[in-house]
């Protein structure tokens, strides 16, 4: 019996289970590399300003993502609560993206522009002042601490060398833009724009 050989030989049934499983694998994700709905930014996507970048390097920072998940998945309970859901075109220019897998707060994938900014810093500082039952920390820090202006110029670089479509320009003036800036503005310009492409919602 050959199916003998190779179940009573496992020198050769680890190579044999690893040849069927890359197929299986690549099978899967090779295709993904060439479909434009996955490649592709969505039509009126733009890269993060020089400081909604920093922004979002806080985010990453405080851990955000670590409460919050930017994939509002394809169910009528997750768009009734959140917005139209999430695709894959609106997250080309994530690196690296920030889908998060853990709701201990709410998906903040279309947040932008749904709080004024007003009420984001105010949540940021403390959200018991808004929201009296939230066990979301405080971050008052952010209201003290300015941003480093002299990394952005060269993140944006690295990001254009990814495919991020920064124009000379925006790197130029990207230092100017974010000099003297706190980091609470940053944070709260990077929150405003969230899935506004597609939530349509205007800075009100
Ligand atoms: C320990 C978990 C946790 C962390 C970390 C956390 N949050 Fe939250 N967040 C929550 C919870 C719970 C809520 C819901 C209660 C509330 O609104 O405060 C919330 C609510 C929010 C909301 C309101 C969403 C809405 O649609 O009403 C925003 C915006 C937000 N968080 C932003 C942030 C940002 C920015 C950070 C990082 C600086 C952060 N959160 C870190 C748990 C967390």
């Amino acid at each position: 019996m050959k199916h003998e050989v190779v179940e009573t030989n496992l020198g050769l049934m680890i190579p044999l289970i690893i040849l069927v499983v890359s197929f299986g694998g690549l099978a899967e994700i090779v295709p993904l590399f060439f479909q434009k709905s996955v490649t592709e930014p969505i039509e009126g996507l733009t890269p993060l300003t020089a400081v909604q970048l920093e922004g979002r390097d806080i985010y990453i920072r405080e851990g955000c993502h670590v409460c919050h998940t930017q994939m509002i998945r394809p169910f009528r309970s997750e768009t009734e609560r959140y917005g139209p859901y999430s695709v894959a075109g609106e997250f080309v220019y994530d690196h690296p993206f920030l889908w998060g897998s853990k709701r201990t707060g709410p998906d903040l994938a279309r947040v932008g522009n749904k709080y004024s900014d007003a009420w984001q810093r105010a949540h940021l500082y403390n959200p018991r002042d808004v929201v009296p039952e939230s066990n979301m920390p405080a971050f008052p820090w952010l209201f003290s601490q300015k941003l480093d202006a002299s990394q952005t110029a060269a993140k944006m670089t690295g990001l254009r060398r990814v495919g991020v479509p920064y124009a000379d320009e925006d790197i130029a003036g990207a230092a100017e833009a974010v000099e003297g800036k706190y980091e609470i503005e940053a944070l709260v310009e990077y929150l405003q724009q969230l899935g506004t492409v597609r939530s349509g919602r205007e800075r009100g």
